[in-house]
C-alpha cells in the first residue's frame, strides 16, 4: 500500500519534471500553412492534456523527438493504452485530437530557442 503511493507520487513528479515547450503564436503562424485549423488556445490544451495524460506510464516524450508521421500513427495508439489502462475513456477522440495538434505543432516548427 504504502508503495503504491510512493509510485503514484513518483509518477506525478516525472510527468511535471520535463520542461515541455509552451506553443507560442509564432508556432501558430507557421503551422496553419499547412494545418490551417490549429488555434492556439487548441494547441495550448493539448499541451496540458499531453501532461496530464502521456506520462503516467513513461517519461513525457519530447514532442521533437519524433516526426508528424509518427506522431499520426503513436497518438491515437496511446491514447487506446491510456483508456486500456483506466478502464474508461480518460483520453477522448477530441484530447486525443488536441494533443496531437501539439505534438505536430511543436515538432515541424519549434526553434533552437524555444522556450
Ligand atoms: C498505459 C500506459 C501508457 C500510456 C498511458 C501511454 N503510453 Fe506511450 N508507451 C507505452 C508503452 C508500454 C510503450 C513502449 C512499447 C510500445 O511502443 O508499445 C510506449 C511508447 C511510447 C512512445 C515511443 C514509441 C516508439 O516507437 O518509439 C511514444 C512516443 C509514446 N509512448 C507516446 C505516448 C503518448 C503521446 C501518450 C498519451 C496519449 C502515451 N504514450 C501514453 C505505454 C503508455
Amino acid at each position: 500500500m504504502k508503495k503504491g503511493i510512493i509510485i503514484i507520487f513518483a509518477g506525478l513528479l516525472s510527468a511535471c519534471s520535463p520542461k515541455l515547450a509552451m506553443p507560442r503564436q509564432e508556432n501558430i503562424e507557421k503551422v496553419v500553412a499547412v494545418h490551417p485549423d490549429y488555434t492556439l488556445s487548441d494547441v495550448k490544451e493539448g499541451r496540458t492534456l499531453y501532461a496530464q495524460h502521456c506520462g503516467s506510464c513513461h517519461a513525457l516524450k519530447n514532442p521533437t523527438a519524433y516526426t508528424e508521421e509518427k506522431w499520426n500513427t503513436l497518438v491515437p495508439i496511446m491514447s487506446k493504452k491510456a483508456n486500456k489502462k483506466a478502464g474508461k475513456e480518460i483520453v477522448t477522440p477530441q484530447s486525443s485530437d488536441k494533443i496531437l495538434k501539439y505534438l505536430i505543432t511543436m515538432t515541424t516548427t519549434a526553434t533552437s530557442s524555444g522556450k
